[in-house]
């Protein structure tokens, strides 16, 4: 099967109750990993691809790395998504290469780091919508920004500002003047491995950061039917940051989003969750394992496979607690031509 518009992977979400898992790939054994796990727990897929990933695959290796995922798994739907595209031109470029969703953030300016006013950020998703939908790819706007800073991407706005945080009423009138797909909202959720300041007073230990659920419970009050995105949802476990610590790493104590924060959130709307650096720690705690315990070994096979095999276990137990497990085969996988039909008919993602 082709890939599929990640719109129907997160419309079939919607019917079931259910969240899907967004991962972030940048090479062949995250790839391999994800399908695995979605292979074992029959799973719908979204993996997605920032820009930072498509210059340090030279687009097209990642690009070719996706279509064999497709070939070699013809049981699960896999849609493949653009992840914070900056700017009309880059979004352009993902949907030239096939991507079947992209999307467009226009919560910050094109330098991905200064936050953008409103009026610019309907204009620039208005357009991404109008180039895609003719074509029947996805489009995933934000509105409000996210904390924290991820490879140059991000404001470096403090992980417990509140004043970026999605105003609900601005976020009706944003789905309606764009017509996304889907909006990622900002509750509070930053990137990366710090996401909270928080600290219990008494044992000094950390907190998780303070999420603005009842942002998400109120828009999808407004909006029952828009689908809704958590950014910055990886869970960040404490036993792979003490993993990585004892086979030498140097990692400060940090807390992520507990996945029962998540849970909520899918009860309230969202169906696309973003989950890149728990992945990230997954394998640099294998690696850094068969580093410190066979420092004879030199084949990058023998620690790529550890890694690939831990970041499965991570990707399963995620699309487990999401609920997507189970639901690989509840619909038949769309085609670009067949979406471009629901467009056409002028089927709208707001209530
Ligand atoms: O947007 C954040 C994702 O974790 C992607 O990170 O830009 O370092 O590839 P990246
Ligand atoms: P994490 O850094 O929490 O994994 O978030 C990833 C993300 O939001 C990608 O867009
Ligand atoms: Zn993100």
């Amino acid at each position: 099967m082709p890939l599929v518009p990640m719109r129907q992977i997160l419309d079939e979400a919607a019917k079931g109750g259910y969240g899907v898992g967004a991962f972030n790939i940048n090479n062949m054994e995250q790839i391999q990993a994800i399908m695995m796990a979605a292979q074992e727990t029959k799973s719908p897929v979204i993996m997605q691809v920032s820009r930072g990933a498509l210059k340090y695959s030279n687009d097209l290796y990642l690009r070719r790395l996706v279509d064999a995922a497709v070939e070699l798994n013809p049981d699960n739907p896999i849609a493949l998504h653009l992840d914070h595209g900056n700017s009309f031109d880059t979004c352009k470029r993902a949907i030239d290469l096939g991507f079947t969703s992209v999307m467009m953030d226009g919560s910050l300016d094109e330098d991905g780091k200064t936050p953008n006013t409103y009026e610019k950020n309907v204009d620039v998703t208005r357009r991404v919508v109008d180039l895609a939908h003719p074509l029947g790819v996805t489009v995933e706007g934000e509105l409000g920004c996210l904390g924290g800073i991820e490879d140059g991407h991000g404001a470096g706005i403090a992980v417990d500002d509140t004043e970026h945080l999605t105003d609900p009423a601005e976020a009706e009138d944003f789905v309606a003047k764009t017509g996304v797909d889907a909006l990622a909202v900002a509750i509070g959720t930053s990137h990366g491995a710090y996401k909270s300041l928080r600290k219990d007073p008494k044992t000094g230990e950390m907190l998780p950061p303070a999420l603005a659920m009842d942002r998400i419970h109120e828009i999808h009050k407004r909006m029952p039917n828009c689908h809704l995105v958590m950014h910055g949802s990886s869970s960040v476990p404490k036993e792979l940051v003490d993993l990585i610590n004892q086979y030498g790493g140097n990692m400060p104590d940090t807390y992520g989003i507990p996945v029962d924060q998540i849970q909520d959130g899918i009860k309230h709307g969202v169906r696309k969750v973003n989950v890149d650096t728990d992945m990230r720690l997954a394998m640099t705690a294998a690696i850094r394992k068969v580093f410190t315990e066979q420092p004879e070994k030199f084949d990058p096979r023998d620690y790529l496979t550890h890694a690939r095999a831990e970041a499965a276990k991570m990707y399963k137990e995620r699309m487990l607690a999401f609920g997507q497990a189970g639901h690989a085969a509840d619909f038949k996988p769309m085609t670009l031509e067949e979406m471009i039909k629901v467009y056409e008919s002028g089927e709208k993602i707001q209530a």
